[in-house]
């Protein structure tokens, strides 16, 4: 058992020990429940919020006492690498998945989030930090860490696409200040998901599998390590029959370059450093690292959409389109949709002081 198994394996087996209401095999590979056709997996209720949910507004800050918020991120984002960009966007779905999107991912401690398997690739973390330094001098406990990780999502978002996303982000979300790594197991759906344990999954997020289809198109940037799709449990780089097996080019070329569970390689081969609709002809093409991704060509209704977000405008010109692929716009919609779940309110959550932790109720 390699190193990394093994962590994985004391993960898994202290899953194992919680209470909770799922019956589960442990799967040592990514800490996932692993579905089993005799033993359904039970998800997560889609129930409404627990917590009745704040009215969030647009421009929410510009009414409250800090007109410059969204800049301040904006400033901090820019300064990111792309990598960084395609983590913001990552972490956003990350903190929204798990508690809700209440900066819960962000708290650090012993068995938080972010000590989870699947948090521990995340990166953007500096940035959110940096943006909220500057907020704190500007509007002192004003502007909410779970704000700030969805404004950096957006625009993170508006520019590795190159402004082809940007939309407005209803704000006034507050911090949450419940974070444990169990809870990120059970929420997150994992690579080696077929299609209807990620839909099931987005579902109970309040999620439609529209959503999840276009929200996966964040996998047209970024990196993953090898060992997200190279574990026991689902190695996409092995011979594979089957409808969904990765393009044997690619899956080749993977097999020289991952040396190591660590090795990170491109999420898009072709343009891993712009969010664009390229991940939708990778999907095509069988030309996509994770099962969860290759699963969409497998119903008529998720083909469909595929492929339709796959084709590239028509152009006049080299440089004039006619018309807009439709992904740009649904994939901000659904930003936005997934930006509402389990959002808290002044009752159960805080401005936090610091991103990281919660406040000190002596001081703050
Ligand atoms: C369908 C469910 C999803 C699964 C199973 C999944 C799984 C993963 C995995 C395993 C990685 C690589 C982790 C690593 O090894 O470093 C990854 C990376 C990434 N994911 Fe997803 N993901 C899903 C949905 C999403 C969504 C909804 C978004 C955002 C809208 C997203 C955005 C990203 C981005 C941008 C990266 C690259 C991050 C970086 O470079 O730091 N993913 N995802």
């Amino acid at each position: 058992m390699t190193p990394m198994l093994a962590v994985l394996a004391v993960l898994a087996s202290l899953l194992g020990a919680v209470s909770c209401e799922f019956s589960i095999s442990i799967y040592a590979g990514y800490g996932f429940p692993l579905p089993n056709p005799n033993q359904p997996f039970k998800l997560p209720p889609a129930s409404p919020p627990k917590n009745p949910r704040p009215d969030l507004k647009v421009g929410y800050y510009a009414a409250n006492k800090c007109p410059q918020a969204e800049q301040i991120v904006k400033r901090a984002v820019e300064e990111a690498t792309p990598g960084e960009k395609a983590g913001l966007i990552r972490l956003f779905f990350h903190d929204c998945f798990v508690q809700g999107c209440d900066a819960s991912v962000l708290l650090e401690g012993p068995d938080t989030e972010r000590t989870a398997f699947p948090n521990l690739s995340l990166r953007g973390f500096n940035i959110i930090e940096k943006a909220k330094a500057a907020l704190e001098v500007e509007c002192k406990g004003i502007v909410s860490c779970a704000d700030i990780v969805a404004f950096a999502g957006r625009d993170a978002s508006c520019s590795l696409s190159d402004g082809k996303i940007n939309y407005q982000v209803p704000a006034g979300r507050y911090d949450g200040n419940v974070s444990r790594a169990n809870d990120t197991f059970l929420n997150l759906p994992p690579p080696f998901g077929d299609l209807k344990l990620i839909t099931d999954m987005f579902a109970a997020k309040g999620l439609d599998q529209t959503d999840m289809l276009v929200l996966s198109g964040g996998h047209s940037t970024g990196r993953s390590g090898c060992g997200s799709f190279t574990n026991s449990f689902s190695n996409r780089l092995q011979a594979d029959n089957s409808s969904r097996a990765m393009n044997r080019t690619l899956a080749d070329q993977l097999n020289t370059t991952c040396t190591a569970d660590s090795v990170n390689v491109p999420l898009d081969y072709k343009t891993p450093y712009a969010l664009d609709h390229q991940y939708y002809k990778n999907v095509q093409e069988h030309n996509v690292l994770f099962t969860s991704d290759a699963v969409l060509l497998e119903s008529p209704e998720t083909k469909v959409l595929v492929d339709s977000f796959a084709r590239d405008p028509f152009f006049l010109s080299d440089i004039i389109p006619i018309g807009r692929n439709p992904w740009y716009d649904a994939f901000a919609k659904a930003m936005v949709k997934m930006g509402n779940w389990e959002v808290k309110n002044s009752t159960v959550g805080e401005i936090r002081q610091f991103c990281g932790k919660v406040n000190d109720k002596k001081t703050y």
